[in-house]
């Protein structure tokens, strides 16, 4: 394996399956249990509030029932000992990157466990509901929504993420279907920056063909052993 010194991560919900937690668009997913359009827009917000804090509320109280699976403990083991350049950019909203100890996380469609405040703009880290309206602990606006991005908003921290693209000489993609743009384009970004590309997912996702290698099978199991590559134990 040639020398890697710069690596980029993406991360989507395959890599919390095994925690227990529902992806979107696998069978039985969020997708087909809810209508985006009602949970997952600002349009949805705007109609029915309290349909959209409740779903989020929901989502937030069963972080306390999962727990960080191998996969995402592998990834913070190669934070932890990989010395070259690491992001891990995560399309979740959950914090199971973060509980299995990795610090070099970027979570481009916002966290469950922040809160936003439409009146004042801050964000505030957040653990209980907001179903009741809680005041924003900046501005006291009773104004608090969930900080994840919806279809038809900006992901954040785009800039960071082109300019470790830009710098890196591996990008491997975990758990995603590649059904989600801007997400979905950094395998073909990647590699008209001559970035090598690699997929781990349970099946081959939409843009499997973009990928210079795709392995499939288990998160649990594929990353913890592309983890051993990387940091020689291969
Ligand atoms: P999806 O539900 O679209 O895709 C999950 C992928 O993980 C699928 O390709 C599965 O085959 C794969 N998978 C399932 N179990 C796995 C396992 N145990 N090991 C490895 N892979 C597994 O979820 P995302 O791609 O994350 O955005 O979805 C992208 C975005 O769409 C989400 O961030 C969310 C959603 O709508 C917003 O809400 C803005």
């Amino acid at each position: 394996m040639a020398e890697i010194s710069s690596i980029v991560i993406l991360t989507g919900a395959g890599i919390s399956a095994e925690s227990g937690i529902d992806t979107f668009r696998d069978a039985g997913g969020l997708w087909e249990q809810h209508r985006v359009e009602d949970v997952a827009t600002p349009e949805g917000f705007a109609r029915d509030p309290d349909l959209v804090l409740g779903f989020y509320d929901l989502r937030r109280k069963a972080l306390a029932g999962v727990q960080p699976n191998p996969a995402h403990e592998a990834l913070a083991r190669l934070d932890a000992e990989f010395s070259g350049e690491l992001l891990i950019v995560t399309q979740n909203v959950d914090n199971l990157h973060e509980r299995a100890g990795a610090r070099r996380v970027l979570h481009m469609h916002g966290e469950l466990k922040s809160a936003l405040c439409t009146a004042c703009e801050m964000r505030s880290p957040w653990d209980a509901a907001m179903s009741d309206r809680p005041p924003c602990p900046v501005c006291q606006a009773p104004s608090l929504r969930p900080d994840v991005v919806w279809f038809g908003e900006m992901p954040y921290q785009m800039d960071r993420i082109y300019s470790a693209l830009r710098g890196a000489d591996l990008f491997v993609s975990i758990g995603t279907s590649g059904a989600v743009y801007p997400a979905a384009g950094f395998v073909r970004d990647a590699r008209e920056l001559g970035v090598r590309t690699l997929e781990l997912n349970l099946e081959r996702s939409e843009g499997s063909h973009w990928f210079h290698e795709s392995r499939q099978g288990r998160a649990g199991e594929l990353v913890p052993t592309w983890v051993d590559e990387i940091l020689g134990r291969g």
